[in-house]
């Protein structure tokens, strides 16, 4: 009798991508970099977009289908074959099926682990993290609280004050405040000082953000942020370099691991902070360096914080975390992303690259984290 060992099978990775955010197109673009990097000797990959609407389907696993050509941003289309997702089933393992109108549901087969490659609301906000922890689905990066505290601008602040982190000032106003008071609003954003920054609480990508310099501008800013958020962040204008650490979990027992620090420079311009354009569009506004051109003592201590901010969220995976270095020499925490730019030239996969971890391994590294965790308490 002769036995056969069975090729063993290969992790199924559902690379989960687009979603009903304003950085769709963001999260597409990065999509195209990690289906053309991540090792398909190792891992099956079955590709699913999320529509602005919020439909799931089977699409496209052809990098070039979701990059960034000239001036079209690349979209996902709801189709007719939607694909949906069961609830925990007592631990037989999670099956995705695909359903057309009228017809039977096909399953597409297990899935070990989701890749949410999603921005913003909706992806990044700690709600697709509860809908994979209800279907008992492993998946890449922050869970449920970590990922909503970090989409946060407010509360990401009050979390890391209470670690002791430097935050800048700030003000929150909610949607009844401004509604009910608005000239005591505006009075309590103004005696922050000029310029403010004014931000909805939960965006990216810099969307909805703007740079006030006076109080005339104020309201509108306010307006403006508010059609992202009802909820509003307004914070003093810091003066200094901008300053990023990627930050990725240790394997096992081990604390975070940090990259080098890098720098965001704008380039002298049209840009006169790290604006939408600036990140997307206009390629030459803004330069990276890493490592950062700061003294080791700076470097080290940008690391040790950056570790310290991501277990103080509660982070897993992976997080960028981004500081102001002042000209008086402090480090003040500007924000988490615990689902940061993740395309190729993007800054996290770049410092890791400087940092001698190159974007297949790192793919590699966050799908190995997140099949060694379970689904729970997250
Ligand atoms: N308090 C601030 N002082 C100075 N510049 C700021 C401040 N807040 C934001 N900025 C500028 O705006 C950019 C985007 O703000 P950020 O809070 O990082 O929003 P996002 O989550 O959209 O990246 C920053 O990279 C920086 O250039
Ligand atoms: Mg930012």
């Amino acid at each position: 009798m002769t036995t056969e060992t069975p090729a063993p099978s290969k992790p199924r990775v559902l690379v989960l991508f687009g979603g009903r955010s304003s950085e769709h197109a963001v999260s597409c673009v990065t999509a195209a970099g990690v289906l053309e990097a991540i090792d398909r000797s190792r891992y099956d990959v079955i590709p699913v977009g999320i529509a602005k609407s919020g439909q799931w389907s089977l699409v496209s696993a052809d990098p070039a289908a979701w990059s960034l050509r000239s001036d079209v941003l690349p979209e996902v289309t709801a189709t007719a074959q939607a694909v949906v997702m069961g609830t925990a089933d007592g631990g037989a393992g999670q099956e995705l099926l695909v359903a057309a109108p009228g017809s039977v549901p096909e399953s597409l087969g297990g899935v070990d682990v989701v890749l949410p490659l999603l921005h913003g609301p909706f992806g990044e906000d700690g709600t697709l993290q509860g809908l994979l922890e209800m279907a008992d689905m492993r998946y890449v990066g922050a869970g449920v609280l970590a990922s909503a505290v970090g989409m946060d601008k407010h509360f990401m602040k009050v979390v890391f004050a209470a670690a002791g982190l430097e935050v800048g000032p700030y003000t929150v106003i909610s949607d009844r405040q401004w509604r009910t008071e608005p000239e005591d609003s505006c009075e309590r954003a103004a005696a922050l000082g000029f310029p403010l920054f004014v931000k909805p609480a939960r965006a990216g990508s810099s969307m909805g953000i703007s740079r006030v310099e006076d109080p005339d501008g104020l309201r509108a800013a306010i307006e403006k942020a508010r059609a992202f958020d009802p909820k509003v962040v307004i914070e003093a204008g810091i003066e200094g370099r901008e300053i990023e650490v990627a930050v990725l979990q240790g394997r096992g027992l081990d604390g975070p691991r940090t990259s080098l620090p890098g720098e965001i420079a704008m380039q002298p311009g049209d840009h006169a902070w790290y604006d939408f354009e600036a990140k997307y569009v206009d390629g030459a506004a803004a330069e990276l360096s890493c490592p950062a051109d700061l003294p080791d003592d700076v470097l080290d201590c940008v690391r040790v914080l950056a570790g310290e901010a991501f277990d103080a969220i509660g982070g897993e995976g992976l997080s960028r975390v981004d500081f102001f270095y002042t000209p008086d020499g402090r480090l003040v925490i500007n924000e988490i992303n615990t689902m940061p730019g993740f395309t190729p030239i993007s800054m996290y996969p770049q410092m890791w690259a400087k940092s001698g971890l190159g974007y297949t391994e790192l793919i590699d590294e966050l799908i190995g984290l997140a099949l060694e965790r379970s689904t729970g308490l997250r």
